[in-house]
């Protein structure tokens, strides 16, 4: 499907959205659907409202949807992308080819009219995802057109643009979540980083078992040594600013499979952890974006894949093992893996790559679904600036953080008697996991991201398609965006 801008009266489409905001559905030179409104009234533009009707005349049949946009000053970017999302669907369910979107008549409140113009295109492209690879019935959408109809398609032309290219980078971190572990493993996915990288203009570096142990990565090897993949890990470099020392450095967990290990989890509890590489898939995708965009600063990530699997050589509870910080950790549960994995990543990063602050992203503990389910991604800082940034970049995004406290009362309960750390260190858990990476930061700017909760949905909902979510790419573009 092809989505762009159009100007007035240009095309006579087979389906119409109308987002009408709320006291306002009387709009001054709309010649149009609201007129046909046979019971006016009923239709007010409360928020996410929709009233759909079918207008026959002699250039045939139109389907209509008119989309309550609810008090201009109430609304956000992520209530539009639902309302939009919402109202496209409808749209979309009536089997139309062509569908315009009026906008013409529409002003947002405090100067967002281009924010949020990006936002719709952002939305409709998002909606109209759906993960069908491996169906041998589908049927391609009839719908093979979208236009944005406004009066100056010029004013909008980059703002829909930008949108574009992060819906692309958005799908392409849903499309690497929502392939199965058969398919996607940790030489896959550094095929994939590879392909992206020379498409949209980022290095990519790829070091195997061997180089690995030369770096003594022994926590990463300890999690990935039972599976019969063998783990790869990935640097993806983008350098846009060659005059600026900054680096802003993303480690994304990369768990292409968690079976648990040892420790093994329940039929249920693995059904879905294809979903443990969303902090890879949400770096990957941004390094996409921020590299299409040209953006002009300097992004380096990583990724340590693998899978957490049983064999003969399994790594144990019990174990202790080193890392490539040198600092010996207890194994007290062999499917606490991501952090063993992230720690190496992140004093890779630290030591070998330059960077001035990072940023790492997980699907790392259960219970950031205790904390805020499947709505808000979870945080810990050591920098509360870095995480205003941070915060700052998922408020643009449309996608929520919320932020956990990081007593030091918890930092204890990260250490263990027989070696320096243990990987479980109880409740809170989301909280102990995070100050387990934040351990082997050192003095960066830090915000850790569990997005456990967040990076898979059980069920398709406003721009949301069935599982995976690709959350943290917008968020980590628009960081990437501020430092440019
Ligand atoms: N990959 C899981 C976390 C997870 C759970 C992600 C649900 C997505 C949905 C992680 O490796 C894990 O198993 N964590 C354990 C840690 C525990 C053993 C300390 C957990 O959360 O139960
Ligand atoms: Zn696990
Ligand atoms: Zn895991």
């Amino acid at each position: 499907m092809k989505i762009r801008l159009a100007k007035d009266g240009s095309n006579i489409y087979s389906g119409l959205i109308v987002p009408v905001f709320e006291g306002e559905t009387k709009v001054k030179g709309m010649d149009l659907p609201l007129k046909m409104l046979k019971d006016k009234d009923k239709f007010e533009g409360k928020s996410g409202s929709t009233y759909s009707l079918t207008r026959e005349d002699k250039d045939g049949i139109q389907e209509i949807v008119l989309l309550g946009l609810g008090k201009s000053k109430a609304l956000t970017y992520r209530k539009l992308q639902d309302i939009i999302a919402k109202g496209f669907r409808k749209i979309k369910g009536a089997k139309v080819d062509e569908v315009g979107i009026v906008l013409s008549h529409i002003t947002f409140a405090k100067g967002s009219n281009k924010l949020y113009m990006k936002a719709i295109s952002e939305a409709v492209l998002l909606a109209d995802y759906t993960f069908d690879d491996y169906k041998t019935d589908k049927k391609a959408s009839i719908l093979k057109k979208v236009e944005l109809i406004v009066e100056d398609t010029d004013k909008y032309a980059s703002a829909v643009e930008e949108g574009k290219v992060v819906a692309k980078g958005v799908i392409e971190a849903r499309q690497l979540v929502n392939q199965p572990a058969n398919i996607l493993h940790p030489q896959t996915l550094a095929d994939r980083a590879v392909e992206l990288g020379a498409e949209s203009g980022f290095q990519v570096e790829v070091i195997g078992q061997k180089g690995i142990e030369d770096l003594g990565m022994e926590a990463f090897l300890s999690v990935a040594r039972a599976s019969s993949e063998k783990p790869k890990f990935i640097i993806m470099r983008y350098n846009g600013n060659p005059k600026s020392e900054e680096r802003l450095g993303l480690v994304g967990k990369g768990l292409t499979y968690d079976a648990g290990g040892l420790s093994i989890k329940t039929t249920a509890g693995m059904s879905i952890m294809k979903c443990d590489m969303g902090g890879a898939a949400a770096v990957i995708g941004a390094m996409k974006v921020i590299a299409e965009r040209k953006l002009k600063t300097n992004v380096t990530a990583v990724v340590a894949a693998c899978e957490n699997m049983i064999a003969g050589n399994s790594y144990k509870p019990g174990d202790i093992i080193g890392s490539m910080a040198g600092k010996s950790i207890y194994i007290g549960n062999t499917d606490a893996e991501g952090r063993l994995t992230l720690i190496d990543a992140m004093h890779y990063i630290i030591t070998r790559e330059n960077i001035d602050k990072v940023v790492d992203i997980a699907t790392l503990t259960g219970a950031a679904l205790h904390c805020t389910d499947d709505v808000a991604t979870v945080s810990i800082t050591n920098d509360e600036d870095f995480h205003r940034a941070v915060e700052e970049g998922f408020d643009a995004s449309g996608d929520y953080v919320w932020k956990m406290p990081v007593y030091d009362e918890y930092k204890e309960r990260i250490k263990h008697t027989e070696a320096d750390l243990t990987n479980t260190a109880g409740k809170p858990g989301t909280i102990t996991a995070g100050l387990f990476i934040g351990a082997f930061v050192e003095d960066l700017p830090w915000v850790h991201l569990d997005v456990a909760g967040t990076a898979w949905a059980t069920k398709e909902s406003g721009i949301q398609s069935k599982g995976g979510t690709g959350v943290g790419v917008r968020a980590l573009y628009n960081l990437a965006k501020s430092y440019e």
